[in-house]
Order: C-alpha cells, then structure tokens, then sequence
C-alpha cells in the first residue's frame, strides 16, 4: 500500500530512483516532473518531458507479481475513467490506450526483493517517443490541460485498494477482461525469442494472456508484446 509520494524535478529515470529507496521495504512512489533518462520496455527510450506524468510504485509484494503490471494499466483506466474519459483499452500487457493511441506505457522491473512497477502518462505534453507511432495525450484529447499532480494523487488512490484486493487474493481478475483489447481477434505475441500468432482466448487467473493458435492449442504468456493484425 502506497503511503507516500517523494516528489523530484528532475532524475534521469523514477526507476533507478527508486532503486535507492529500497532498504526502507517502505512502499512509495517516487515521481519526477520530468527524466533525462526515461526506461521503455525492451531497452526503448521513454521520452519524459514535462507535462506529463512519470512515476514508479516500489512494492514488495507477496504473491501475485505477474499480475502487478495489468493491475497498474487497470488503476490508470479506473482514474481516468472519473475524469470523464471513455474508449479506454488495456493492449497486453501492460499499455494503454485513449481512442485507440497510446496514452500510457507501463514498465515493472524486479530488484532485488522489489517490484518496481513504472507508469508513464501522456497528461499535457503532445510530442512523444519517436517510436511510438500512435499515440496521445489527455490534453490532445479532451482540449484542456489536466493538474498532473491531482492525477497522481488519484492514480494512486484508485491503485491502492486494486493492490490491496490482489495481495489479499481476493481481485475480481475478470474486470480487466472488459477492457483488454483484441478478445477473440487475431493478433501476434512478439517476445525475446519469437513471434506467436493466434487470436486471443483469455487472461487467466495469474491475469497471462492465453492464445489460441492455429491448431487450436492455448499457449499462455506472461510477456511479449501484442500486434493486432487487424484494425
Ligand atoms: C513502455 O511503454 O515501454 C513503458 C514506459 C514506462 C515509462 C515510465 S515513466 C516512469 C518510469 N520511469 C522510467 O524511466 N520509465 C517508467
């Protein structure tokens, strides 16, 4: 449970930041206006100028880690849901989306007995990482600027409770179904080793993506990346 936020200008990364907090087994979340550095999934860049939201949740969970990442995307849908967005998707397993564009990536790396589960949130800033080809912010989409602190604020309020549900086992794990994007459409899983396709299928309870592939074989995956194959 996040009790306290250590707030910063400037780092070159919350991830790394956080990695100093570590010895407290404190859980809090380190934010930064902006980050010189900013870590995207896969060895990518995060562009991080101000203007946008940049946070990293230091956990040290019980049980259920793998879930950590769709519980974040969740929390994030949830708070943007009360200020009034709708056509909120999660792309597993852990990106999402406004009106189909990338508003938030999400990014959990273990350290040592920690999970330190990183949120990037296009708020008012509208140039973004050079590789992502799709993607928004709430202010290109709403026509207002938003308080990135108040969002923070929130975030964390509507993750909270999410995180408490999911390390007392007790998280309605298909909620998320609602909102993950693609069930029943053809897509492909890229990881490190090599390209899956088939149409999704489920998340099952430890919230893996399961497959469904050519021969009718469900394969589960706890990572990778999704492409839709149609739109
Ligand atoms: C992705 O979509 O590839 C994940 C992006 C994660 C960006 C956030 S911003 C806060 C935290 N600090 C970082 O350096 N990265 C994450």
């Amino acid at each position: 449970m996040i009790k306290q936020i250590v707030r910063f200008k400037e780092v070159a990364s919350t991830q790394d930041t956080a990695r100093r907090f570590i010895e407290q087994e404190n859980e809090l979340a380190i934010s930064s206006l902006r980050q010189k550095r900013g870590r995207g999934r896969h060895g990518r860049d995060w562009f991080s100028p101000s203007g946008g939201l940049y946070v990293s949740l230091l956990l040290f969970p019980k049980i259920r880690v793998n879930s950590i990442p769709l519980l974040a995307a969740l929390a994030v849908i949830k708070m943007l849901e009360d200020h009034g967005f709708s056509q909120l998707l999660i792309q597993w397993p852990n990106d999402v989306l406004l009106d189909r564009k990338k508003v938030s990536g999400i990014i959990c790396e273990r350290f040592k007995n920690a999970v330190i589960c990183g949120i990037g949130l296009n708020i008012n800033n509208s140039r973004f990482s050079k590789k992502l080809d799709k993607a928004t912010s709430l202010r290109i989409a709403a026509g207002e600027t938003f308080d990135i602190d108040e969002i923070l604020n929130h975030l964390i309020g509507k993750f909270n409770p999410l995180y408490e549900e999911l390390q007392s086992d007790g998280i309605k794990i298909k909620e998320v179904l609602n909102y993950i994007d693609g069930i029943g459409e053809s897509i492909e899983v890229v990881t490190s080793k090599r390209i899956f396709k088939g149409t999704v299928y489920d998340i099952d309870d430890d919230w893996a993506l399961m497959l469904r592939d050519e021969s009718g074989m469900i394969k589960k995956f706890y990572y990778g990346d999704v492409r839709r194959l149609r739109w």
